[in-house]
């Protein structure tokens, strides 16, 4: 789904549930679950215990979901060596790999490489790191993600002190002349509260977790409110 935005400038909002908090002994009906709700894509949160203090799922276990749900899968790679590992991401069904700008000493190779696969490259930053720390790779993405949490786990409280940086990323992606290709990702404790200060500061894909999941009135309530609201800040 391209994140171009339409003819009167409203950008295409993505909702991209993060699988953490699933139930992982019953994935496949947890995928479908979810591709039902209707959200647009799945967020596989890759941890490898050393770039953050949790560890997750590996190639294996996305490629053995891969028939389960036909969504585009995105893997969020919070791990130090991206580039051992791309090509087995992409093998399992990953069409976009998201790297850590920290993670990486020769970021523009990697997401070059990620490129030169066939997958789509995508870069994200934690919340210390400024936003200039993308500004030279921005014509090899299609996504930037900013982190609203200090990566590792699902279930933290939204950094609201993060929108300044969602918009000065927004802006240096209009300044690129990039903005029909390159979206803007926002990732931690997203939720009914958080999502519209997200959308209205110009990030237009949003990842969610426990607010999914664990929403009162279910997943598709869960997805579409959290759609409305962003559609109806990112236009405001
Ligand atoms: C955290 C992950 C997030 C997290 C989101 O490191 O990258 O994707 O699982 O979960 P919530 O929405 O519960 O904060
Ligand atoms: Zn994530």
């Amino acid at each position: 789904m391209s994140s171009a935005p339409s003819p009167n400038g409203e950008r295409a909002i993505e909702i991209a549930p993060s699988v953490l908090p699933a139930d992982f002994s019953k994935l496949g009906d947890e995928l479908a679950a979810l591709e039902a709700a209707g959200v647009d894509r799945i967020h596989w949160d890759v941890m490898d215990g050393q770039f953050v203090p949790n560890l997750t799922v590996g190639p294996p276990v996305i490629a053995s979901s891969r028939r389960h749900c036909s969504l585009p899968f995105e893997a969020h790679l919070m791990v130090y060596t991206p580039d051992v590992m791309a090509a087995d991401y992409i093998a399992a069904g990953c069409s976009r790999l998201i790297v850590h700008a920290e993670a990486c000493t020769h970021l523009h190779r990697t997401l070059g490489n990620i490129n030169s696969l066939g997958a789509s490259a995508a870069v994200a930053i934690n919340p210390a790191t400024p936003a200039s720390a993308v500004a030279h790779v921005l014509d090899l993405v299609d996504l930037v993600l900013v982190m609203t949490v200090n990566p590792g786990f699902g279930g933290q409280k939204y950094i609201a002190s993060m929108e300044p940086k969602v918009r000065e990323v927004r802006a240096l992606i209009e300044a690129a002349g990039l903005s029909d290709r390159v979206a803007v990702e926002v990732d931690g404790g997203i939720g009914p509260s958080t999502v519209a200060a997200a959308a209205e500061a110009g990030a237009s894909v949003f990842v969610a977790g426990s607010a999914l999941f664990n929403h009162p009135d279910g997943l598709a309530h869960a997805v579409s409110d959290l759609r409305a609201r962003a559609a109806a800040a990112s236009i405001a």
